[in-house]
């Protein structure tokens, strides 16, 4: 079932449930002060194919509505609550500025996730991160819940080092989530130059929202940012990641978005979630896949052992380089 958002109507916060509709009518219904953590992965304004939204508008009605919703996902966090905006070079500088200055949050962490996926452009090295900003209303009360992202460190894992924590270490601030979707790794001609233990085994999967963002990266945020039974709001859903995540953690959720056919879908995959169920992908992917090395070839597994072939380059889903309007307009990747 769908649930419309109504002009003018005041509701009470309707948890746990996907609202088709503009995310600005629907915050302003609520009260101020609801939601513990945000997630925003807006429109980028790169001329990106959405169902029903137009993603090339002039930049600075691109900026007034950006100051818009930015406002109201504010203006609801409670004051110890944690806004994480996900936003491409374009915009970056802009928004930083904007969440800092005008609406007053402070930047905890300038993440960088950086990934790879085919998109060549043609005069300048390939689009290959994004941007997360970490920000909280309040520097001295906010939640960031460390012992649930830690990860193995290179003293456990590499050098056997009697002085590692044995939990782990906490994430660095660039990130490489599911490595499995990175078929040929980082390549030279790329914006952000990495050189990564290459993995063995790579799972590939087309959806049906081209700009789906992968499970384990939403919850690092969600696991960090937020406790069971705090409220999560994703003003821009899309395929619903956040929510899903959300729901997986055994958090309450709270999405707008304005496809009604993504809507749909979304619900559809709410109702087969239930909380506990594990997360897709890998939680820690250049551990969890074995490198080339321990990896076996299919020639070797039939018991002929000749030399490893190089892997084939995955196809790219259609809908994730259809764009509308202007030529130079570049694809939005995996996640973004
Ligand atoms: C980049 S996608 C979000 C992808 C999402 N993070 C995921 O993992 O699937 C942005 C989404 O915002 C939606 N959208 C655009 N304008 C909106 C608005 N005013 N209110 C709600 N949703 C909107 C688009 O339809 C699109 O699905």
């Amino acid at each position: 079932m769908l649930m419309n958002i109504m002009e003018g109507a005041s509701l009470p916060p309707r948890l746990n449930t996907l609202h088709c509709g503009d995310c600005i009518a629907g915050l302003k219904q609520l009260g101020d002060g609801l939601v513990d953590l945000a997630f925003a992965d807006p429109p980028f304004n790169i001329g990106y194919d959405y169902d029903v939204y137009h993603d090339k508008l002039e930049s600075e009605n691109y900026l007034a509505w950006s100051r818009d919703w930015t406002a109201e996902v504010v203006r609801v966090l409670k004051p110890n609550g944690t806004f994480w905006l996900a936003i491409g070079d374009e915009y970056a500088a802009e928004l930083k500025i904007m969440l800092q200055r005008d609406h007053g949050l402070t930047c905890r962490s300038w993440v960088v996730w950086y990934y790879t996926f085919g998109v060549n452009c043609k005069a300048k090295f390939s689009r290959s991160h994004a941007h997360l900003f970490h920000m909280i209303k309040d520097p001295k009360n906010y939640t960031f819940n460390t012992e649930a992202i830690r990860v193995p460190s290179a003293r456990q894992l590499v050098y056997g080092d009697r002085r590692a924590n044995p939990k782990g270490r906490l994430p660095d601030d660039t990130w490489i989530l599911r490595p499995q979707d990175l078929p040929n790794g980082f390549e030279p001609d790329q914006d952000t130059w990495y050189f990564p233990r290459v993995c063995g085994t790579f799972k590939e999967r087309a959806g049906w929202h081209g700009c789906q963002m992968p499970e384990q990266l939403l919850g690092r945020i969600i696991r960090a940012s937020s406790h069971e039974g705090d409220v999560v709001l994703d003003p821009f859903a899309g395929s619903g990641t956040t929510l899903a995540v959300a729901k997986k953690l055994g958090r309450e959720y709270l999405g707008y978005e304005l496809s009604e056919e993504y809507s749909e879908q979304i619900n559809r995959r709410l109702k087969k979630i239930r909380a506990g169920d594990a997360l897709d992908g890998a939680p820690e992917p250049l551990v969890s896949v074995p490198t080339t090395a321990q990896g076996i070839t299919l020639a070797q597994r039939q018991g002929n052992h000749s030399p490893a072939k190089p892997h084939r380059k995955a196809k790219k889903p259609a809908s994730r380089t259809k764009t509308k309007g202007k030529a130079d307009a570049e694809p939005r990747l995996p996640g973004f």
